[in-house]
């Protein structure tokens, strides 16, 4: 049974390197005072919401349930572990999608996430009319196309703006304490959505009063459906409620139409959106970077895993390049690579940082 994806295009050189915009505009950097902000022209979105009233469910209507229903239903739950499902979804298939999400993309699916993996590859197979996960696999695995969609569709991309905001805390005095005139590069790769790529921008802003700080961001991501979205940078209401008001006056343009939120041109430039498979063997990154955010996705990997990404970001490290991760993730287990400076954050074992 072949695992292997079938070929992909993507292009291979290095990003922070000359190619990116970024690194265009801040070979010569030009720091724009913070007060310039209110004179900044208005940005169009390129890309439209639906107002959000069309996403709320219609109230819950509460029907008593009978007990002869009740009973109906459990039944029928117990007579069959695929009861009411459209498609026939066995072990086998579940099995051969953990091996071929695990191979390439190192994420490890518990046997508790069957539900999840049917309801978001059942619309798949509806969508590219195949009868059986079978004949959707073997799809997958000849088609390009439908393989980025499938790890899309299985990917986890829960973020917001500012989480664990004690990291933006910190990276803010790292900023600040570095005296040399040079681009500062920060790599965030498991960027899902771009909350938080744009979080290290208005971050770096601050941190330099400025809206073209010397602050480069690499945003990557595998899922390439998320990535899209945060090279928008168009948040509905919700998605930005809870932030600090005065970022979202200095840093988002409102949409009254629909009520969303466009994140400014200055910080859009400052990040350059790629797709990057944390397991692929080459990674298109130019070091020497001065942070990583690689924030609440190893948690999806196993140990060896982590460990084999950990020491392919030890060289891309500054000796005082700190490495963010995320609340429940630990690299205690690559003591021999990293040492821990409390809060989820590490640096090399050989940074003079304490
Ligand atoms: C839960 S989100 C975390 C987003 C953000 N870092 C945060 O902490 O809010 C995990 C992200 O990791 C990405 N991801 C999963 N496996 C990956 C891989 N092999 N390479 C790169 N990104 C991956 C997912 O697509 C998803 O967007």
């Amino acid at each position: 049974m072949a695992l292997t994806p079938p070929p992909h295009d993507d292009t291979l050189h290095h990003h922070f390197g000359a190619t990116s915009a970024t690194s265009a505009t801040h070979s010569t950097p030009t720091h724009t005072p913070l007060s310039t902000h209110s004179s900044l022209s208005a940005h169009t979105p390129s890309t439209t919401h639906s107002p959000l009233s069309s996403r709320t469910p219609a109230p819950a209507t509460h029907t008593p349930l009978h007990a002869a229903d009740i009973s109906r239903t459990l039944e029928t739950i117990s007579s069959s572990g695929t009861a009411g499902r459209e498609f026939e979804f066995t072990p086998v298939d579940f099995e051969r999608i953990r091996k071929m999400l695990y191979q390439n993309a190192g994420i490890a699916l518990s046997p508790a996430k069957q539900d999840m993996v049917y309801s978001r590859l059942a619309k798949r197979l509806r969508a590219t009319g195949k009868k059986t996960f079978a004949q959707y696999l073997q799809h997958v695995e000849q088609d390009r196309g439908e393989w980025e969609i499938f790890i899309n569709s299985l990917t986890t991309n829960l973020t917001s703006f500012f989480r664990e905001s004690h990291h933006f805390d910190i990276l803010a005095e790292q900023l600040k304490s570095i005296k040399e005139k040079r681009p500062l590069k920060i790599w965030c790769c498991a960027a899902s959505t771009g909350e938080e790529p744009y979080s290290l921008a208005i971050t770096a802003c601050e941190a330099f009063a400025s809206l073209t700080p010397p602050v480069q961001i690499l945003a990557t991501d595998i899922d390439t459906a998320v990535l899209a979205t945060g090279e928008k940078g168009n948040y509905r209401k919700d998605r930005v409620d809870r932030m600090n008001p005065d970022y979202l006056n200095r840093y988002f343009t409102h949409k009254s139409a629909d009520g969303s939120y466009t994140v400014r041109p200055e910080l859009r430039r400052m990040i350059t959106f790629r797709r990057i498979n944390l397991l692929s063997p080459a990674w298109p990154v130019q070091g020497p970077l001065d942070a990583i955010f690689c924030r609440n996705v190893m948690i999806y990997f196993d140990k060896p895993t982590q460990y084999g990404i950990l020491k392919r970001f030890v060289p891309l490290m500054r000796p005082e390049a700190r490495l963010y991760a995320g609340h429940s993730e630990s690299f205690l287990h690559a003591s021999d690579l990293l040492r821990s400076l409390g809060r989820t954050v590490y640096v090399r074992l050989d940074s003079p940082l304490h």
